[in-house]
């Protein structure tokens, strides 16, 4: 069994807003943020939520991918950020985009989430249980920031991606993937959610922020992710002269650059968007898959490494031909 993506889609809130418009609300530049991250604009919600804007990238994907909702198996959304706590955002794409047959959960993996979910899909296709699934990353982050926290606010962003993927019965399985978690580490980016509240309780309150410790998830990510990478391409029996593109996790501009410094691998191996969306942990991936696909930049029998990491800490590599 192989795993084909056959159609990829993706949504971004109507609103843009520059490193200039950030000014106006923080102490900041367009050349500290530029400088320091590679981002130059953002997209933020003034409504759409993780939902419908999960919703309109899965409308997308199954468009492009000429196949129709009440086919589909599985939905997976991966997202850190969803509205509600119940039900889960992969029951209201299920509700929103008419997949009754289909079995819909949530993952969340933050910045990785959209990997381990697609990787959770394959090894539900792998085992037969499905012939096909969507697999989405979609967050509204913006809504969990700190916006008096001019260091970690001016990083992110809001949007959502899809794959619509699909079984390949008879042919040879070209899939492969590693993936970890590094709990130990943890706490160096953090976002609380509800207290307990129940009357007998006397605690403290959480923060309902995200909180980072900015230098620390530098050196994780690129001191990790080639070391995951290799990893990934000596499991496939790969090198990186076999891979045409590495589409990576878009936390910032430095730390693809870095690691790509690392790998001895020239940067127009790591397509990226991060300079015009900044980072929108889960969906990051898979738009910028989407944009690779829609401007002609992915050719069939291409082979790409995807690798996410972030929050959890999770982390991971995967590799497959388009
Ligand atoms: O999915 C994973 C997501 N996480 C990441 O990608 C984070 C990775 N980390 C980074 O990219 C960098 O650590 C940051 C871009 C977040 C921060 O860069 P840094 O070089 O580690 O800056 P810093 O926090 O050490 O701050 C340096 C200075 C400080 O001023 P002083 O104390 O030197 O006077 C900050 O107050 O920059 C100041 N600063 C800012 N200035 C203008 C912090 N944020 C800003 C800002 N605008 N937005």
């Amino acid at each position: 069994m192989n795993m084909h993506i056959l159609g990829t889609g993706s949504a971004l809130p109507s609103t843009v807003v520059t490193n200039d418009d950030l000014t106006k609300y923080m102490e900041t530049s367009d050349e500290w943020i530029r400088e320091r991250t590679g981002i130059g604009s953002r997209h933020l919600s003034t409504g759409e939520t993780v939902a419908s804007l999960a919703i309109e990238a899965c409308n997308k994907a199954l468009e492009n991918a000429g196949k129709k909702a009440e086919d589909v198996e599985l939905i997976l959304v991966a997202t850190c950020s969803p509205e509600m706590m119940l039900p889960c955002c992969a029951c209201q794409v299920q509700a929103g985009i008419g997949a009754s047959k289909a079995v819909a959960f949530d993952v969340n993996a933050a910045c990785a989430g959209f990997l381990f979910s697609l990787n959770t899909a394959y090894s539900y296709l792998k085992s037969g249980m499905y012939k096909n699934a969507l697999v989405v990353g979609a967050e509204v982050l913006s809504k969990i920031m700190d916006w008096e926290d001019r260091t970690t606010c001016i990083l992110f962003g809001d949007g959502a991606g899809a794959v619509y993927v699909e079984a390949a019965e008879d042919e040879e399985d070209t899939y492969s993937f590693v993936q970890h978690s590094d709990g130990v580490k943890g706490m160096v980016l953090k976002c609380g959610t509800r207290d307990l509240n129940n009357p007998l309780y006397k605690g403290e309150e959480q923060s309902k922020f995200v909180w980072m410790d900015g230098r620390e998830i530098f050196k994780f990510a690129v001191g990790q992710i080639p070391v995951c990478i290799n990893e990934a391409m000596d499991k496939a029996g790969l090198t990186k002269d076999n891979i045409d593109l590495f589409i990576l996790h878009q936390a910032n501009k430095r730390i693809i650059s870095s690691i790509a410094k690392r790998m001895e691998l020239p940067e127009d191996r790591f397509p990226t968007n991060v300079e015009r969306v900044g980072n929108m942990s889960s969906a990051a991936i898979p738009v910028l898959l989407d944009e690779c696909n829609r401007n002609g930049q992915l050719k069939k029998g291409m082979r790409l490494v995807l690798s996410g990491f972030g929050a959890g800490l999770t982390f991971g590599a995967s590799i497959f031909s388009w």
